[in-house]
């Protein structure tokens, strides 16, 4: 597990892992123009990355580093094919030269931002997708959306697993409506433009994606990197409820390919559709505990505290769809992922 000699070297492995992928399939970006919002974070970061390694003729990045960190994009300082600049993605933008994609990643996407940031949410999900479809509709790109399993809220029972047709169960006045709702309305947007001018649109339902380079702690955590924390540091790991809840745990390596196959517009049979990219194997928060704590060698307990309101109860997705449009399905289980990002912790939290 430890045979990495940095962060970087873990990262840098997941890139050509992603980049061997998408190119054993033929999926490639070389020789085009890809705009993305929210490139700084924790998947676009990836994504730039694998972007550039495929030889795109060039990389925009505009991000304003809310929840992204410039360090993630440390390697590509240096790249003649990639431009970043600190914008926000809710002004109207327009890069000034042709695209061929536009990537809209950018919102904080942490339930503990939900209760800081919701208006800021809200705006990125809504007028922040309106300003790339704009620009998408202006050079006749292909426009690429990060929806979230959260459109389907608490799904009722009988419909986990779930498929794109399912239309959720999503509290609209509460305290995740700022998230849930706007990714909801994101793809009402989309699906406006598609109607009104044609945009050749796509949209991910993104599931819980873990890796290096995730946040934790109490503002961007989130229940993998805030269990590997807590572990590491000896500290009470936190569960919600009785931990029985499941999650679908996506390797960020898995997430990535699934959305850049999803986002080529070589992709033709991928136009207008919605699609699951996530994990179908279902694992409970309280077996991920005590993985986490086996793994880093922790003598940390559970310390079980009330499930949030609106929690949901059952996190996953049916692939149908990805298989059969994007020849995709994830590779990863939970423990090899873990066994990336652990390490990966270990140089920058233990540093
Ligand atoms: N990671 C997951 O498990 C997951 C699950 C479902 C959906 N998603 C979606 O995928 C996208 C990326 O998520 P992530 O996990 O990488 O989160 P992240 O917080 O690491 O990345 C989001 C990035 O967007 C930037 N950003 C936020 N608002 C912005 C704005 N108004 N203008 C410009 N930049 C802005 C942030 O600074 C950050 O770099 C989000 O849209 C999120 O909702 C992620």
């Amino acid at each position: 597990m430890d045979g990495f000699e940095s962060a970087s070297a873990v990262t840098d492995a997941i890139v050509a892992d992603i980049a061997n992928h998408l190119g054993r399939s033929k999926i490639s970006y070389q020789d085009q123009k890809i705009l993305i919002t929210g490139g700084a974070g924790f998947l676009g970061s990836y994504i730039c990355e694998v972007l550039v390694a495929q030889g795109a003729r060039k990389v925009i990045c505009y991000d304003n580093l809310s929840s992204g960190l410039k360090e993630n994009l440390e390697g590509l300082r240096d790249k003649e094919n990639f431009v970043f600049q600190v914008r926000d993605a809710t002004e109207p933008y327009d890069p000034g030269e042709h695209v061929d994609v536009v990537m809209h990643m950018a919102s904080r996407a942490s339930p503990f931002e939900f209760a800081h940031f919701p208006i800021q949410i809200w705006r990125s999900n809504t007028i922040g997708t309106m300003c790339g479809l704009e620009v998408a509709r202006k050079y006749g790109a292909t426009f690429f959306y990060s929806s979230t399993s959260e459109v389907y809220g608490d799904p009722d029972a009988g419909h986990v697993p779930t498929p794109e047709t399912y239309w959720g169960h999503a509290n609209p006045n509460g305290p995740r409506s700022c998230y849930d709702e706007s990714k909801r309305a994101g793809e009402a947007v989309v699906k406006a433009y598609e109607l009104e001018h044609k945009v050749d649109a796509r949209i991910a339902r993104i599931f819980n994606t873990y890796g290096p380079r995730i946040r934790g702690g109490p503002l961007f955590g989130r229940v993998v990197p805030n269990f590997i924390e807590e572990a590491m540091l000896g500290k009470p790991i936190s569960v919600f409820g009785d931990g029985k809840q499941t999650r679908s745990f996506t390797f960020i390596s898995d997430e990535v390919e699934g959305l850049l196959r999803l986002a080529n517009p070589a992709m033709i049979q991928a136009r207008g559709e919605v699609i699951n990219i996530g994990n179908n194997k279902e694992d409970t928060v309280e077996d991920l505990a005590r993985l986490v704590i086996e793994m880093t060698g922790s003598k940390s307990e559970l310390r079980y505290s009330p499930l949030p309101k609106d929690d949901p109860v059952r996190r996953c997705p049916v692939l149908e769809k990805a298989k059969r449009l994007l020849d995709w399905q994830p590779r990863t289980p939970l423990r090899e992922g873990l066994e990336y990002t652990i390490p990966w912790f270990r140089f920058t939290l233990l540093a």
